[in-house]
């Protein structure tokens, strides 16, 4: 549905976006991930069409986003970052304009209204001028824009930013629904997000991709199989000398010493070390309340992906 080659743009020289590569298939809801200045806005532009790049070629469904625009367009629906509604508008009149400027056909206009301001739960305020309403209304008026020509494929550049939590989650569950019928790519400096809505993310860092994978895998990418938090009736002591002995050990920190000495187990990146520190609890008779992983966050994924 996207394909990215060697794209690159310079704004008066200096390089917002350098050599990116990716693609993204059609039914896939992929999350745009990195810090602000990344060039996340500055590629979803390009990819919209209304950026051309300095650099490289840009397919939307097959259609080049500079010499076939127009067919781009019609494809794609776009919600750019800082939302330009026309806020003395009422919302009816707004959506059957942009719906005209994007050649929706006069007969299907009535209809294609009452599905966005369905999908979009806008139908009571449909009568109101644009101005009036709350942020997290008028952030759903642009996503009815974006969806009126009914595209394959969504755009949405921080489609959650300044909204209160109860209208992001709402935003959020909107996507996920949208995300069963269109192509999504959606971009976010925020971590939960993508953990909550992508099939994918793509990890954007001073105009590179630093990584492309599932929210699930980047996390395993940090810390490998993570670390193990362990709970027994021992010794602090002796209980970190002989875990710190079982092969693929890195460290053992203690973190509470009480009637139960809880402690955290670091092994090798990749590997578990379940079965070596259960060998040795069962050997030294310790009893024994709880041995899991712990999970690297996407959180720390990101940190480690795009410091210094
Ligand atoms: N019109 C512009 N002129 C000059 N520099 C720009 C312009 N737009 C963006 N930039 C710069 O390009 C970089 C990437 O910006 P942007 O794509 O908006 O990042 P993001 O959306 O990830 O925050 C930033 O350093 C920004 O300052
Ligand atoms: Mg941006």
């Amino acid at each position: 549905m996207i394909d990215v080659q060697n794209l690159s743009k310079s704004y008066s020289g200096f390089r917002a976006v350098q050599n990116l590569n990716f693609k993204v298939d059609r039914g896939e809801i992929v999350g745009f991930l990195g810090p602000n200045g990344a060039g996340k806005s500055t590629t979803m532009k390009i990819l919209s069409g209304y950026l051309p790049p300095t650099d490289g070629q840009v397919k939307v469904a097959g259609f080049d986003v500079v010499s076939e625009s127009l067919e781009v367009r019609r494809r794609i629906g776009y919600m750019p970052e800082n939302v330009p509604l026309y806020n003395d508008m009422r919302v009816n009149e707004f959506l059957r304009f942009r719906a005209k400027l994007k050649q929706v056909p006069g007969s299907r206009i009535k209809e294609r209204l009452e599905a966005v301001k369905q999908l979009c739960a806008l139908q009571d305020v449909d009568r109101k001028i644009i101005g009036t309403l709350s942020k997290g209304y008028r952030q759903r008026v642009a996503l009815a824009d974006a969806l009126v020509h009914d595209p394959d494929l969504l755009i949405l550049d921080e489609p959650t930013i300044g909204l209160d939590p109860h209208q992001i989650r709402a935003v959020r569950e909107l996507i996920k629904d949208l995300g069963k019928k269109h192509t999504i790519l959606l971009s976010t400096h925020i971590l939960s997000e993508v953990e909550m809505t992508c099939n994918r993310v793509l990890i954007i860092n001073r105009g590179r991709i630093e990584a492309s994978d599932t929210p699930a895998n980047l996390t395993k990418l940090v810390r490998g199989g993570g670390s193990l938090r362990v709970e027994v009736k021992a010794d602090a002591k002796d209980a970190a000398a002989k875990l710190s002995a079982v092969a693929d050990v890195e460290d053992v920190e203690v973190l509470l010493e009480k009637d139960w000495l809880q402690l955290r187990v670091f092994a090798k990146p990749g590997i578990d070390v379940r079965d070596g520190v259960y060998a040795v609890i069962k050997r030294e008779g310790w009893d024994l309340r709880e041995l899991a992983r712990e999970r690297a966050t996407l959180e720390e994924a990101f940190v480690e992906l795009t410091q210094d």
